[in-house]
């Protein structure tokens, strides 16, 4: 099998690249990738030479680039390139639009077009909008995303529906929740607190830091992401959750715990607007039909994720200079006077 990656040098891309190559010897993996601030070649060095990789830098919303690639005996493209951040889709919703939604559509296109066996839309929970205290979110549930970010994803989920519905085409989308584990980018919760916490830098908790995510290992994901490509029914949504709520103050609590920091370090900041409170899945569909569940604790993974930020400090020190001060002195200035 020849797989076409797109996003391949991201937090998940990355992890993702690595399994497959690893698990199937024998696949073939087109990473395409525009190596955008969260696009990091640092993240697949040890794969770099391998026979069955190769990486080409360019822009999903590029069609000559995607025919290219797409018409070269490419079997199924597993989609992760996107704007990731909810926080810089508040300072910015463009760019959310152009990559997510019509970057999107140009990879139907070459389904399409060259007639691909299978199309994998990897989104997200957040497309359902947020959850009270009980609950949890079904596949069928409506679609309520309230930031430009889960806006757009929820938007781009419609388009490969439609072009299921109207030109057959083999696509599937997945619904994650939120992850965590190496090679995520120093901006999302877990990595910045410990990143931070390492330097005993302030963890900025947005409100009262009761928000509720549930989180999942990455390479759970990419079991996950396995098993829907392989076994996973054209035109279905299938979610996959960590079974892992927690608020941010306990994801906190449990860094400082590990890294023994102290609680000083935490700073109640300025919330985020239309902050969904708590998301949580129903995951009954893909463990009854496809036989997959997560299988890190929280614990485990966060020991994991937290070990590996210590033994790589080189990988986030070379993110957390340059662009990336600058970037974040602007966004908490701008944070002061969100609209709204
Ligand atoms: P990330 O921000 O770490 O990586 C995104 C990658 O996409 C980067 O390598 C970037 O360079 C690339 N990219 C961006 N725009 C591109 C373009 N126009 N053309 C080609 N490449 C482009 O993101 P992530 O956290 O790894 O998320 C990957 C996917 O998984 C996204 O679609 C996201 O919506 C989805 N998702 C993420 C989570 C999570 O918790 N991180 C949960 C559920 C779903
Ligand atoms: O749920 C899946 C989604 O999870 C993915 O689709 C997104 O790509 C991914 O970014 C993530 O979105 P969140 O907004 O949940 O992740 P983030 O790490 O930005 O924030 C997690 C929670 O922590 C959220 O309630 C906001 C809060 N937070 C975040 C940051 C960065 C803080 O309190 N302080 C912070 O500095």
């Amino acid at each position: 099998m020849k797989i076409l990656i797109t996003g391949g040098a991201g937090f998940i891309g990355s992890n993702f690249v690595r399994y497959i190559l690893s698990k199937y010897p024998s696949y073939r993996v087109v990473n395409l990738d525009k190596l955008t601030y969260a696009g990091n070649l640092d993240n697949l060095s040890d794969v770099e030479d391998h026979a069955n990789y190769e990486f080409v830098r360019g822009d999903i919303c590029d069609s000559d680039v995607v025919n290219r690639i797409a018409g070269d005996g490419v079997d199924a493209i597993v989609h992760f390139a996107a704007e990731s951040h909810v926080d810089r889709s508040i300072d910015d919703p463009a760019i959310f639009v152009k990559t997510n939604v019509l970057g999107t559509q140009v990879l139907l296109e070459s389904v399409v077009k060259f007639k691909l066996k299978r199309f994998l839309q990897v989104s997200t929970d957040e497309v359902y909008g947020s959850l009270g205290k009980e609950g949890s979110f079904k596949e069928t549930y409506p679609l309520l995303p309230n930031s430009p970010y889960s806006a757009s994803k929820a938007s781009a989920d419609l388009l490969v529906r439609s072009y299921f519905e109207t030109f057959g085409c083999p696509a599937i989308i997945t619904r994650c929740t939120n992850n965590y584990g190496p090679y995520q980018f120093p901006e999302k919760l877990i990595p910045l607190f410990v990143t931070n916490a390492l330097f005993d830098q302030q963890l900025p908790i947005y409100g009262d830091g009761l928000y509720v995510r549930d989180w999942i290992f990455v390479e759970d994901h990419c079991r996950a992401l396995d098993v829907v490509l392989h076994k996973g029914k054209a035109g279905e949504i299938y979610n996959m959750g960590g079974e892992n709520e927690r608020t941010n103050l306990e994801i906190t609590h449990m860094i400082l715990g590990k890294l023994s920091k102290p609680e000083t370090l935490l700073k109640h900041v300025k919330d985020r607007p239309a902050h969904d409170r708590r998301y949580a899945l129903d995951c009954s569909k893909i463990k009854s039909e496809l036989g997959w569940k997560p299988e890190t604790s929280l614990e485990e993974g966060i020991s994991r994720t937290v070990d590996w930020y210590v033994a790589n400090q080189a990988w986030w020190q070379k993110i957390k200079s340059g662009e990336y001060v600058e970037y974040y002195e602007k966004h908490y200035l701008r944070r002061e006077s969100y609209r709204g």
